[in-house]
């Protein structure tokens, strides 16, 4: 059987599980089958979640929703996801330095292909030391927001927000339009998406500037357009790049397809621990994340002001014309994310909250936290969590979130492209 099949039946089974045959094989309400274990209606994955983890099944359905599928999640809201020459030329723009305002500042800088696509610092550096930790993007596919805020609800739309601050990339969209006409991605870029405006007319199309800027503000609305129909295809192209660092499956994802050998006994008391201590409350789904925002009370640097996290993220968000209410999102039928109320930035609970953070490939991306206040994993868990933890089943939660290193990317698109 193939991966995905195997998957998807255990899927498909758990589901069944959870909804009539295992209640009806676990309490025994009327009648007893002759042979209980082959018939109880289970997957092989459950059943052996239910006999190794000694969990209830409830608790093995959410165990089982841990398994990262073989197919990513469609590009929402980028009819250019998958497109080759999208992935190809965001490939390239993700680590060419012409595209920032900073010497050899580029994506890659704080997403190193050798290093899990993060950069290994608690802060990032760009034009200045930011405030926050860089991500990984090997799950990035997986998310349903970005950013530590949540201020971008597509893959496509964050991009942007890195080429545009003023303390990381310093660039503006008008100078990602010139630069992409005078680079020799623009044939690339011009098969894709059809023909760039005259950027040679610097009437029309000043050197630098974004909106709030005179420059910007006072060109003609149809040239406004143009330049961000520029930018959110140079969005979109990085999204089908992004999506091809897509981190693949690990030991746990093959246990979880009913290779009860895949993982250690140790690993499974971690995983059982895991799930008893209520960190697959926050950290579930594929990418170990529920897209939600908490605030875990992680220490500010020395030095450094409060965060708002969520309750500052939502504004920007709502303000963003490349969000999914805006005109540059492709529709493809499905409801696009819903706007987020403007009643979360004043919500006390998401003042200082951030969004669940992926746990794959955890082992290397320290430092930890939105500020990276955690050197180490250990540090983490002394105080994460409402859980107290003894040291045993700490190891063992350690253990297993060591063990989450999925297949690594493939060449080129792990590697830095050939200059
Ligand atoms: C100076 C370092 C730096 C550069 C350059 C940089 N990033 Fe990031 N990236 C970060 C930091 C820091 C964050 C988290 C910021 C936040 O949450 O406010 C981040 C967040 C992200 C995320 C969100 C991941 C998630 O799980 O939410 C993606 C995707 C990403 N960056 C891709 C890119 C792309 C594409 C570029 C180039 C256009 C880029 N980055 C340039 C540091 C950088
Ligand atoms: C209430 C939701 C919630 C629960 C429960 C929870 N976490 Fe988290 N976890 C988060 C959030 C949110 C963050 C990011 C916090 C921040 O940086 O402000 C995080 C951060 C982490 C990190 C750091 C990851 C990184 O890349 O920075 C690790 C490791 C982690 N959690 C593991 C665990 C473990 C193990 C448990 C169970 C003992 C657990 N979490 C329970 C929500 C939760």
């Amino acid at each position: 059987m193939t991966p995905t099949r195997a998957l998807t039946s255990a899927l498909m089974l758990s589901a069944f599980a959870a909804s009539a045959a295992f209640p009806a094989a676990c309490g025994g309400a009327s009648s007893t089958p002759a042979n209980p274990a082959p018939n109880d209606g289970l997957s092989v994955a459950a059943r052996n979640c239910r006999d190794d983890l000694a969990l209830t099944a409830a608790e093995c359905t959410a165990v089982l929703g841990l398994a990262l599928p073989d197919t990513l999640p469609p590009a929402r809201g980028n009819k250019y996801g998958d497109d080759p020459n999208a992935v190809e030329l965001g490939f390239r723009m993700f680590f060419d330095a012409r595209f920032s305002n900073v010497p050899d500042l580029r994506c890659a800088t704080c997403h190193l292909p050798e290093k899990a696509f993060d950069d290994a610092l608690a802060v990032s550096h760009g034009k200045v030391v930011l405030t926050r930790n860089s991500p990984t993007i090997l799950t990035a596919a997986w998310m349903q927001s970005y950013f530590w805020d949540g201020r971008a609800d597509s893959l496509w739309s964050q991009p942007l927000f890195a080429f545009e601050n003023a303390n990381e990339m310093d660039f503006t969209r008008l100078e990602l339009a010139h630069t992409l006409y005078v680079s020799p991605y623009r044939t690339k870029y011009e098969t894709l998406f059809g023909p760039m405006p005259n950027l040679t007319d610097t009437a029309r199309f000043p050197a630098r500037g974004i909106p709030g800027d005179a420059v910007f503000d006072a060109m003609a609305d149809a040239d406004k357009d143009a330049v961000e129909r520029i930018a959110a295809n140079v969005g979109k192209s990085l999204e089908a790049y992004m999506r091809k660092v897509a981190v693949g499956q690990a030991p746990l994802d093959r246990y979880l397809l009913g290779d009860r050998a895949a993982i250690s006994e140790y690993e499974k008391k971690g995983l059982s621990t895991f799930v008893k201590a209520k960190c697959i409350n926050c950290h579930s789904g594929p990418a170990f994340s529920d897209g939600k925002y908490y605030d875990m009370k992680v220490p500010v640097l020395p030095g450094a002001a409060a965060d708002p996290g969520r309750a500052g993220g939502v504004g920007v968000l709502s303000l963003n014309v490349f969000n999914a209410q805006g005109p540059y999102y492709d529709h493809d039928g499905s409801p696009p994310p819903a706007s987020v109320p403007a009643s979360v930035a004043t919500d006390p609970t998401q003042m200082g909250a951030f969004r669940t953070p992926t746990l794959r490939h955890v082992a290397s991306t320290a430092p930890y936290g939105h500020n990276g206040f955690y050197p180490t994993l250990d540090a983490v868990l002394a105080q994460h969590g409402d859980v107290a933890l003894d040291a045993e089943q700490k190891n063992s939660i350690m253990v297993f979130l060591l063990s989450l290193v999925g297949t690594y990317p493939s060449r080129p698109w792990s590697d830095w492209p050939a200059r």
